[in-house]
Parts: C-alpha cells; sequence; structure tokens
C-alpha cells in the first residue's frame, strides 16, 4: 500500500540534504505524484512513443528507474510488444522498493535491475533510454559526457526521453515559476513548512538549468533533433532523437 509523504512535517524535526533513502523509498511514490506537475501524464507519453518505434524487440534503459513506475507502466500497456527493460538507480532503498512493486505484480523476470551510478553504467542498443526527473540530480560538470555516452548508445530510430525540473534565465520569472510551483503543492496537501524544508533539503541537490541550456546540452551530446514535448512553469519533457544512421 502507498505510504503518505510526510517527511518534512512538524512532526520530523531533522532537515538535512536530501538523499534517496529507505525514509524516502517508503513515501516515494505519494511524493513524486504530489511534488511533480503533470506526473501521470508524462508517465502515459512512453508507450505511445514507444508503439511507434519499429525495433522488433525494444530495449528500454531507464536511469533513475526509483521505484519502477515508468517500466512497470510501459509493460503493461503494450502487452503484446518484445521488451527488454532496464532499470538503473544507485540507492539500494529504492530498487528494493522497486522489486517489491514488481513481485507483487508478478512481473519479477521482466525487469532487469542495477544499482549503480548511471555516470559508470554501460549502455548497448537501447532503442530508448529514459532519464525523468534524474539528470537534475547529476552534477553538472559529468552531464555532457553522460549524455554524450547515452546518445552514442541507442539504436538508429531510437530516443532519449528527459524530464526535469527547468530554471528560467530572468531572476523575476524564476520567482514567479517558483510561486506556482508551490501553490500546485499546496493545492496537493503539503504544508507552507513542508515546502519551505523540502526545499531547504533540495538546495544543492537538485540543480536545475534552462530550457535552452538542457536542449543544448542534449545538441552538444550528438543528438540531431531535440523537442520540447510538454512544459508545465518549471517542468519540462523533451525527446531527442538520434539520427536514423
Ligand atoms: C526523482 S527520482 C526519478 C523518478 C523516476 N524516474 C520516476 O519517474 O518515477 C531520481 C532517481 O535517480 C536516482 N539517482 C540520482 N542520481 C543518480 C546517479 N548518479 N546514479 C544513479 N541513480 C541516481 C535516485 O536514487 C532516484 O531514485
Amino acid at each position: 500500500m502507498m505510504q503518505i509523504d510526510r517527511l518534512f512535517n512538524e512532526a520530523n524535526p531533522k532537515v538535512g540534504g536530501f538523499a534517496f533513502d529507505e525514509n524516502v523509498a517508503r513515501v516515494f511514490d505519494d511524493m513524486i505524484s504530489r511534488s511533480v506537475p503533470l506526473y501521470a501524464d508524462v508517465q502515459r507519453v512512453l508507450p505511445v512513443l514507444a508503439n511507434l518505434l519499429d525495433h522488433p524487440v525494444i530495449k528500454v534503459v531507464d536511469l533513475g528507474c526509483s521505484t519502477g513506475t515508468s517500466l512497470i507502466h510501459l509493460a503493461r500497456a503494450l502487452p503484446n510488444h518484445k521488451f527488454e527493460l532496464i532499470g538503473v538507480d544507485n540507492s539500494q532503498a529504492m530498487l528494493d522498493k522497486c522489486s517489491e512493486k514488481l513481485l507483487a505484480l508478478g512481473m519479477q523476470d521482466q525487469v532487469e535491475l542495477f544499482r549503480t551510478d548511471i555516470r559508470d553504467f554501460e549502455i548497448r542498443d537501447a532503442s530508448i533510454v529514459l532519464m525523468n526527473y534524474t539528470l537534475q540530480f547529476v552534477d553538472l560538470p559529468s552531464r555532457p559526457a553522460l549524455l554524450s555516452r547515452i546518445c552514442q548508445s541507442i539504436r538508429p530510430g531510437g530516443f532519449m526521453l528527459v524530464s526535469e525540473k527547468v530554471s528560467h534565465h530572468q531572476a523575476a520569472v524564476d520567482d514567479a515559476l517558483v510561486e506556482l510551483y508551490f501553490e500546485f503543492k499546496r493545492r496537493n496537501g503539503y504544508s507552507e513548512l513542508e515546502i519551505a524544508r523540502k526545499r531547504e533539503a533540495l538546495e544543492n541537490v537538485l540543480v536545475p538549468v534552462t530550457i535552452d541550456e538542457n536542449g543544448r546540452l542534449f545538441r552538444e551530446a550528438g543528438f540531431a533533433d531535440v523537442e520540447l514535448l510538454l512544459k508545465w512553469f518549471n517542468f519540462a519533457t523533451f525527446v531527442a532523437r538520434v539520427s536514423n544512421g
């Protein structure tokens, strides 16, 4: 059963840097659905785009797979497709939760999980590399090399699907986007204290860049075509395609 995220409320005095530990893993599915705008809609993108591929076996590598929500959703949405599904995460707690969910659904043999840093994970012949809300946690200097390795690992016709929190280059606009985001969190039942504490915990841990900067990084990594698929104030989803070979 999904547990409610109360990690940053009054009953929990400790506020340190944010980490994907056991406490976060326990409440993660509730946390992400109440903290990431359009999360459910973003999940719906993957099966639609995967269905358009003509690869006989669709190999999907989910970098920062967390509790496996995207891979599970994909396999259930397209039950007649042949998939090779790989989840990568460096948090054992998140992978344990993912394994628990897969087992409960009888899907434990359909997804291969690797505990490793995505900067070190070798990807080969992927149809799709998925990176939803994970690149933002990778240190800025490591992003170009990671993205270039991802680009080289994708088969012709394939793509990378990336979702990120984004910043804005004008401070006043950025402030407005952040306020709109906090308003979204209030609507989803988070108190002012919870919002402020979570913001403090994520400081220097989650580092967003602008939509333009993300696009530039993807193109410089070698992606032939970058499309901004979805934008909600300070969140964005991109599809970056490799050339058809
Ligand atoms: C916000 S969550 C991703 C959510 C997930 N993709 C989804 O859509 O439900 C970020 C995940 O990335 C993982 N992560 C962050 N940095 C990582 C790294 N350098 N290597 C591997 N995993 C990382 C975290 O452990 C966490 O599970």
